[in-house]
């Protein structure tokens, strides 16, 4: 990424001094290894774990100016510091870099999976932008927009890993599957961040999906599932413009069993996650894949 040009190299620098917990690449990186402990992992393992992060810190950096969000990582976002446009821009400069990056390894195989792959995640962001506003939004739309956006950039980190280490079909297909349920657990837990989590220890904006009126599972079940003036309650509030309205609908949620039944919901997904490895040989990758799944739903970051 680096670039002559100051105003360019400023904005790569920003991004790439606040990291976040690189699961991404970590994911592809133990796929690899827990498919064939006994060898080293391969140049094109590293290249597409840096494929990954790259792709994923450009959904970031897009996704902070849909949500309006000021705070990264623990750092100001591009668009709080630059403003939208050079935001936007970046983005698509991260993205174009993975790509580049890609067309390194010789097979297009990667290259294929890889951009499959991101036409997923942006019908996702775009299926969650037309439900804004969507006080009737289905669990399986919800659904739907999180394997898109999040779980199909970890469930291709995962087969990745699988795919250079010389894993079979079979054996590729079950480390897709991996990422895939992890994916989905992990967008579960953090929407219940969202509404839960402490600013200073996520180090990111909350409470967007609030403010940005797109619904998550624990407000979803809340309103299938509350007496109807709890309900009406909670329709009035995202309608509205009141104050304080993240606090509000927080409160309401909190005392229900909704963000029980959401965390219910993310573990079942972990356990999916868990039987698609629970076939590989032993070994400290395979564990480490295994708790890496397990840390997906107790995650406070
Ligand atoms: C944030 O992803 C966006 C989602 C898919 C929920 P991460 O929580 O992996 O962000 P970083 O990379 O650690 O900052
Ligand atoms: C994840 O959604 C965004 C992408 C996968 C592109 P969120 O909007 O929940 O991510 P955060 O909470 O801002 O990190
Ligand atoms: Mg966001
Ligand atoms: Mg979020």
């Amino acid at each position: 990424l680096k670039s002559d040009l100051p105003p360019v190299a400023q904005l790569v620098k920003h991004v790439s001094r606040f990291r976040g917990k690189m699961l991404r690449p970590m994911l592809v990186l133990l796929a690899g290894k827990a498919c064939a402990p006994d060898k080293e992992l391969t140049d094109h393992h590293i290249t597409i774990a840096t494929v990954v992060e790259m792709i994923h810190m450009a959904t970031l950096v897009h996704d902070d100016v849909l949500d309006d969000a000021e705070l990264r990582r623990r750092g100001a976002t591009i668009n709080h510091l630059k403003g939208n446009e050079a935001a936007v821009i970046l983005g698509d400069f991260l993205i174009s870099h993975s790509y580049h990056l890609c067309s390194n390894i010789e097979n297009q195989f990667a290259a294929r999976v890889v951009s499959a792959t991101t036409n997923r995640v942006c019908e996702g962001e775009l299926l969650q932008l037309h439900n804004r506003n969507n006080l009737d939004l289905t669990p399986e739309v919800y659904f739907d927009i999180i394997a898109r956006k999040t779980a199909a950039l970890t469930a291709t980190s995962a087969r990745m890993g699988a795919h250079f280490s010389g894993a079979d079909e079979q054996t590729c297909d079950n480390l897709r599957q991996f990422g895939e349920s992890l994916g989905v657990a992990f967008q579960i837990q953090d929407d219940i961040l969202d509404l839960t989590g402490d600013v200073a220890r996520v180090g990111k904006t909350l409470g967007s999906d609030i403010d940005k009126v797109k619904l998550t599972l624990p407000l979803i079940h809340f309103l299938a599932t509350a007496p109807s003036q709890h309900g009406q309650l909670l329709r009035s509030l995202l309608s509205g413009n009141e104050p304080d309205r993240a606090e509000k609908v927080r409160n309401l949620i909190a005392p229900t069993g909704s963000l029980a039944y959401a965390k219910q919901v993310a573990a079942e997904h972990v356990e999916r996650a868990l039987s698609c490895v629970a076939t590989l040989p032993e070994s400290p990758a395979k564990h480490a894949l295994q708790n890496a799944a397990r840390m997906v739903t107790a995650r406070q970051v």
